[in-house]
């Protein structure tokens, strides 16, 4: 491995499963002291123990990345573990796929909001800042989807894709803020991942608790036989990391639809300029 990782430490959300436990446990097999955080307490502890009886260095902490209180707490119970936090990869995220946006409760604009790109955000205040205060190489990983980069026309994925422009948006200004620092920054944008991401079971109960709607149930089936595993997007995200990519893709099945869009936007972009030759 690249010894400036050995013994260093990271913290992985959404560790519980699917991209973030792959991840959380390629680290560690990497010789990475890592900390597993999610919401959900009995797949977390699972998680866990696969890794002890492993031999890995890692541990646990119970945190909803929706609340910026429980991420502060997060940090605090990584540097107090483990000493110096050098790798935050901001995984946690939930889908909201298949359903029209006009057709949405707002308690679920509000779940996926609060996931997804407030995660982000409260990443930003209390772990970014001790990703810092060491001065040495660090990395700040954000995940984000390639419904990052455009919404995808068969999915009803709008929603959805909001959230994870959002952490695009982020990432980009992040990269742009650090460039002068020790800390690297990348977004993943997978693609499809056969994961337990078309569940719903981490939803809160102040939000209406777990559902299995048949968009649901859907995604679910669709993923389990068209996405990588995720295994080899840990395998991916760690080649990245040697590589410091910013962008981390998975595959190139969406490259037609963000050309399509970037064309879109060349296009409008034209016709501002023809319309300001005629004025
Ligand atoms: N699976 C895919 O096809 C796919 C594609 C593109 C992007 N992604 C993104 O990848 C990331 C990981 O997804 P996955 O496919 O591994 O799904 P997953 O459902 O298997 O894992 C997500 C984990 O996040 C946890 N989580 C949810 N809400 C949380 C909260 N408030 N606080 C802490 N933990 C919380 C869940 O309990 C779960 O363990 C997500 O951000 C997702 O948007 C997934």
């Amino acid at each position: 491995m690249t010894t400036h990782w050995a013994k260093k430490t990271a913290i992985v959300t959404g560790a519980a499963s699917g991209i973030g436990a792959a991840t959380a446990k390629l680290l560690a097999r990497q010789g990475m002291n890592v900390v597993l955080a999610d919401i959900q307490a009995q797949p977390l502890a699972q998680c866990l123990q696969q890794c002890l009886d492993e031999g890995l260095s890692v541990d646990a902490c119970l945190t909803d990345v929706s609340d910026a209180d429980s991420v502060k707490a997060l940090a605090d119970f990584s540097e107090n573990r483990f000493g110096d936090i050098h790798l935050s990869f901001n995984n946690a995220g939930v889908a909201m796929h298949g359903v029209p946006m006009e057709k949405m409760d707002l308690k679920d604009w509000q779940w996926v909001i609060d996931v997804n790109i407030k995660s982000v955000v409260h990443a930003i205040a209390h772990i970014l800042p001790r990703l810092r205060q060491h001065g040495e190489v660090a990395h700040f990983i954000n995940t984000a989807s390639i419904g990052g980069l455009q919404v995808n026309p068969n999915w009803l994925t709008g929603a959805y894709s909001m959230t994870k422009y959002a952490v695009v948006a982020m990432s980009e200004g992040l990269r742009n803020e650090l460039t002068d620092t020790p800390v690297n920054v990348s977004v993943l944008c997978p693609g499809a991942v056969a994961s337990d991401f078309g569940s719903a079971s981490s939803r809160p109960s102040r939000l209406g608790g777990p559902t299995q709607r048949p968009e649901q149930v859907f995604l679910a089936q669709a993923l389990s036989t068209a996405g990588v595993t995720p295994d080899y997007v840990a395998q991916r995200i760690w080649a990245a990391l040697q590589n410091d990519e910013f962008f981390i893709f998975t595959d190139s099945a969406m490259q037609s639809v963000i050309e399509q869009r970037h064309q879109q936007i060349l296009q409008g972009l034209a016709r501002a300029d023809a319309f300001q030759v005629q004025t």
